[in-house]
Parts: structure tokens; sequence; C-alpha cells
């Protein structure tokens, strides 16, 4: 099995003078002010949750947007700080953007225009022509920074996700035969029915195929990928090998299952402290009922939140003996909400779950309790462990970390995961987890029904199920996997 440790050793002995970099908008460390004081969070989302845990093992050098109000306060004259604050294991360079550059870059193009283009949601996508200039403008910025940390060494720089679609031909357009990179696309790639509306798309392939690999996290998503590059430009691909030759240069196209710190979480939600935060959350929130079903999402509109509340208030209406000893915990950090879309679904949220607890409320009992003040890690882990239940909904996910954490945190084989079949990892779990349709209310409603009922033997064979494939496909493996493919080296299991 892979661990921190073989990752580490591989990393050191193939790696070799090659620096290693990471880089992605979201900075895995914020500081902010707080009380007079500044304090400092890990973020939340996907690529952090994945890659902070790599980059301890590995002490590299992460690239990322400075987004705290006290980010500039914490940084030296090279605008770096040692990550994490509090025990440090690499280096985090910060990146400034103006209010203009985020508003165009990461509020705009990424995330009005890329992010629900590749989520099948229903949400329209808007392209401005002004946030693309920006967007191109930022990548460039991010371009600029990585080449002066590399000068004239060789770098491996690994880059995550949508909001960095030019940046790997900024790179090697500045002539750099010294730079390699591996391109991870974190949420999911559309057929080519659903790319070719965008304006940008010859921009964005091109950027993308100056990659030496682009990761994705299933077949699916290459598959789709590939089909988009054959309908809309002139390249040429390259079935046997699974890689795009466009100009001469050839790209990699893989699928690598991403996954948690697996380790490290069983290890922690054994831990004291946990056990402490767990009858501390028991005594804040006042949860003391049989039944506990828990829902983490940032509050995004492919999360499927609303179609979870409806799928509970339907299961109460079918199953009224549940009221009293049953609670829905939804827990939610806000997201991008200086975009329309997200405030309406926030709003939208609130108003469900006032209108469900007050039809379904008795005797100082309500069904959903929500979840808004911040939780650190360790409370998040807490929660998990509180829950019999975990409910995983999204309408379109490239993989989801909440089901792996999820999974990774019951040490003692109990909980039931209600799973997607949207989400990349109902590949690894459907025949374990319980699968919904989160379109389909009726059917959710029966399935929340089926894992409250579950019986205690069968929910721990398949929970035992599930953890085999969570810690064995951890990311440390991913992490390995990428490399392996990427310097050539033999991947040992
Ligand atoms: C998804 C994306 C990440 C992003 C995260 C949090 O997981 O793939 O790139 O960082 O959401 O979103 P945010 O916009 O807050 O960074």
């Amino acid at each position: 099995m892979w661990t921190k440790g073989s990752l580490k050793k591989a990393i050191e002995e193939q790696l070799g003078e090659y620096l290693l970099i990471v880089a992605s908008n979201r900075e895995p460390y914020i500081h902010m002010h707080k009380k007079g004081k500044i304090i400092f969070q890990r973020s939340a989302g996907g690529v952090v949750t994945a890659l902070d845990p790599v980059m301890k093992a590995c002490s590299g050098l992460w690239i990322a947007h400075g987004s705290g109000d006290a980010d500039k306060k914490t940084v030296d004259k090279h605008d770096r700080l040692q990550v994490p604050p509090d025990d440090p294991k690499y280096t985090l360079h910060r990146i400034w953007l103006t209010k203009e550059e985020e508003d165009g870059y990461y509020y705009g193009f990424s995330n009005e225009a890329l992010w629900p283009l590749s989520h099948i949601s229903y949400t329209r996508p808007h392209f401005e022509e002004t946030d693309w200039k920006m967007y191109e403008k930022v990548n460039r910025k991010f371009a600029d920074a990585i080449l002066k940390e590399v000068g004239d060494r060789k770098a491996f720089v690994w880059i995550q996700d949508y909001h960095m679609a030019l940046l790997p031909k900024f790179l090697k357009e500045a002539g750099c035969n010294n730079i390699i990179t591996a391109h991870f696309w974190h949420i999911p790639w559309p057929n080519p029915e659903v790319f070719r509306i965008c304006p940008k798309k010859k921009e964005i392939l091109e950027g993308l195929l100056a990659n030496d690999l682009l990761g994705f996290h299933i077949r699916y998503h290459c598959e789709n990928f590939i089909a988009t590059v054959e309908k809309e430009i002139e390249a040429r691909v390259d079935r046997e090998r699974f890689s795009i030759i466009k100009g001469g240069h050839e790209t990699l196209i893989r699928a690598f299952p991403i996954g948690v710190d697996y380790e490290y979480v069983a290890e922690l939600s054994e831990s004291k402290e946990i056990k402490e935060d767990m009858q501390g959350l028991k005594e804040e929130f006042l949860i003391n009922h049989d039944f506990v079903m828990l829902g983490l999402d940032r509050i995004d509109y492919t999360k499927g939140i609303p179609e979870r509340l409806r799928a509970i208030d339907r299961f109460l209406e079918k199953y009224p003996e549940y009221k009293g000893k049953f609670v829905f915990i939804q827990m939610g950090r806000l997201s991008r909400i200086h975009i329309p879309a997200y405030k309406d679904l926030n709003d939208e949220i609130n108003a469900l779950v006032e209108e469900i607890n007050w039809k379904h409320s008795q005797e100082g009992w309500q069904p959903i309790l929500f979840v808004r003040r911040h939780l650190s890690y360790p409370e998040v882990i807490a929660f998990y462990k509180l829950a019999n239940i975990c409910i995983v909904s999204p309408l379109h996910d490239g993989m989801n970390l909440v089901a792996k954490e999820y999974v990774a945190t019951r040490t003692d084989n109990t909980g039931v995961l209600v799973l997607s079949q949207f989400t990349g990892s109902a590949r690894e779990l459907q025949h374990e987890a319980i699968m919904i349709n989160p379109y389909d209310t009726e059917d959710c409603a029966d399935r929340i029904k089926e894992a409250i009922s579950m019986d205690k033997a069968e929910a721990k064979r398949r929970m035992q199920k599930m953890r085999e494939q969570v810690s064995r496909n951890n990311i440390y493996r991913w992490a390995g996997k990428i490399l392996a493919e990427l310097l050539r080296f033999e991947f040992k299991e």
C-alpha cells in the first residue's frame, strides 16, 4: 500500500534535481483578521484536501492566489511563507490579484463560464470577453511567477484545475525545455456537444495540449476530452498510447481517480481530541437522536443540496414514524457568493430548510440542523463520526472526496453511505454504497429509509469493503501514479 513514506521515497529517488512546484488558484492556508488578531484556516475544497498531504510529504513549493485579508502581512519579501503555519512542511508563494483580476478571472471566466460548462447541472454558462482577458492576464501572472522561481533549474510543474488552462502554454512558450508539466483537471470534462458552445474552446484546448500529461478522475472524462479535441482542432489522436499530438508535441491523457489521506483521517478519528469534539458538538447542537444523517458541501449548485432537502421532506411524509428520532445535519461553507447563481442557491436552501422544519416540527423537535459556523477540521471529522449515515447527492461531480473521507473515519465499520450515481467516487463505491439519482425525489426518500433500516451486519460488510477500497486507492497512490507516468519510472503497488 502507498504511504506518505513511500511517496516521499519515490520523489527523492525519481525527482532528482527537478524542483517540484504545484500551481492552483486556491491557496492551502489563508490568513485573516479576526477580533483584532491574525488567524489562519486551511481552505475547503477537493484540491486542497488532496494536495496538502502530498505537499507535506514532499516539501515542494505551492503557488496560489493569496486571497485572505491578512495574507500580505504574513509573507516575506519574496511573498513566501512556510506552511502549515503551525507546523511548517512546505513553501507557499502567494500571488496577488487586483479586484478587477479576481472578478474577471476567478468569478467570471473560471466560475461563471468553465465551471457550469463542465458540470451538467443545467446552470447556463456566461461568457464575457472582459472576463477572458483577465483569465489570460492572471494565467500569465502565474507563469511569470513560476518562471522566476525556476530560473535555469529543472522543474516539474503540477498544475491544478480549470483556473489554469492557459498556464502550460505560457510556460512552454517561454522556451523552457527545462520544465515538464502535468495538469490535473479536478472537475468533469463534458461531452463535445456541451463544450462546443465555449467561444474560447480553441484557446482552452491549445493551452491544455501544451502539457506533457493531462489527468482526469475517470476514463469517461478522458474520452470526452479526446472526442472534443477531435471535433474542434487539428491534432492527431494516438489511441494506442492514449495521447494527443499537436504541433509535434505529445500530451498523455490519463485517468487517476483521486483519494484521501486515509491513514491520517483514520488515525485522527480515533484520537482523544475527536472524542472530546464529538461530545462538544453533541452539547452545542443538542444531538441525541437515534438516526443522524450528515451532508457536507461547499454551497454549490452542483452538489444537489435542494434535491437532498426535498428527499428528506418526502422521507418524513412517507415514514412519519421517524419524526423525533431522526436529524439531518447539513454543514456548508458559503462559496463564490458574488455570483448570482450562488446567492440564489443560498436563498433557496435557507427557504427550504425553514419550510421543511416548520412543516414537520413537533414538540421542540426539528428535522434539519443547518450548521453555519466555521468548523475546524477535527470538528468536521467529529461530525462524520457522529453520523450513522452520510448523504452525498451531487448532480454532477468529478470525484467527491466527502464520500471517501466519511468512509475513512468509520474505523468501527459502522455507518452507511448514500451516494449519487453522478459522482466520480460512485465508480469505486457503487456496490457497497446505496446509490441514488438525486433528481428522483421519491426514490431518494426510499433509499434514505433503506439506509436507516439496513441490517447491522450488512452495513458492516459494506463499510469494510469500502474502507479497503479507499485505503488502497489513497492520495499517496494517486500522486505516485502521476509522477510515475510523467517521470517514466515503474509504479510498484
Ligand atoms: C472544487 C474545485 C477546486 C476549488 C474548490 C473550492 O473542488 O475543483 O479547484 O478550489 O472547488 O472552490 P473555491 O472556488 O472556493 O476555490
